[in-house]
């Protein structure tokens, strides 16, 4: 997938690709992280899992913005998702970045979704119209309980979020990648 000036690939965990990948299967079949997985979403059901490498500025400085790096919400529901990063996470290849707090139904928070959704389909930013609301720096601070937070972790850190949340792939280096099994 190419988002601005970032080149995402994935290759999707299907039953037959995982029968290939013996320490990826023992991962997913890990009694105490499918159970640690349905709490955090809520949901009897596994996500949808694969092994991503995300190539930062791997095209030329002239495209757009990859707009995962700019601060935003998913959607308007709770929504898990999970990177098992498979090497360190810095500032170089690109924290994952989350404002504490906004994952919260809070009063400003319904407040800016419902003013949101008056005027989203309408909104000049494509990712905004689609229902994936950017987030400015004045609203961030105004909807979590801190500026965002980036988390640079250790290679093997599993990092689970809930993308309700205003959050971020982080800045990153060009010509930097970053790889996880994400979900
Ligand atoms: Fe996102």
């Amino acid at each position: 997938m190419r988002r601005g000036d970032t080149n995402t690939h994935r290759i999707l965990l299907a039953p037959e690709v995982i029968e290939q990948l013996p320490a990826v299967k023992a991962v997913l079949e890990d009694a105490a992280l499918k159970r640690l997985f349905r709490y955090c979403a809520g949901h009897a059901r596994l996500p949808i899992c694969h092994i991503e490498n995300v190539h930062n500025g791997s095209r030329d400085s002239l495209t757009e913005r990859d707009p995962q790096k700019n601060l935003h919400v998913d959607t308007f529901q709770p929504t898990m998702k999970f990177w098992l990063y498979l090497e360190d996470v810095t500032d170089e290849n690109g924290p994952f970045v989350f404002v504490p707090g906004s994952n919260r139904p809070h009063r400003e928070r319904l407040k800016w979704e419902y003013q949101m959704s008056l005027r989203a389909r309408e909104h000049a930013d494509r990712y905004t119209a689609r229902g994936s609301f950017r987030v400015s720096q004045e609203e961030a601070e105004r909807l979590g309980v801190s500026g965002p937070q980036p988390f640079r972790v250790k290679a093997n850190t599993l990092l689970i979020a809930n993308t309700f949340g205003v959050h971020a792939r982080g800045n990153a280096e060009p010509g930097s990648s970053r790889l996880a099994l994400w979900a």
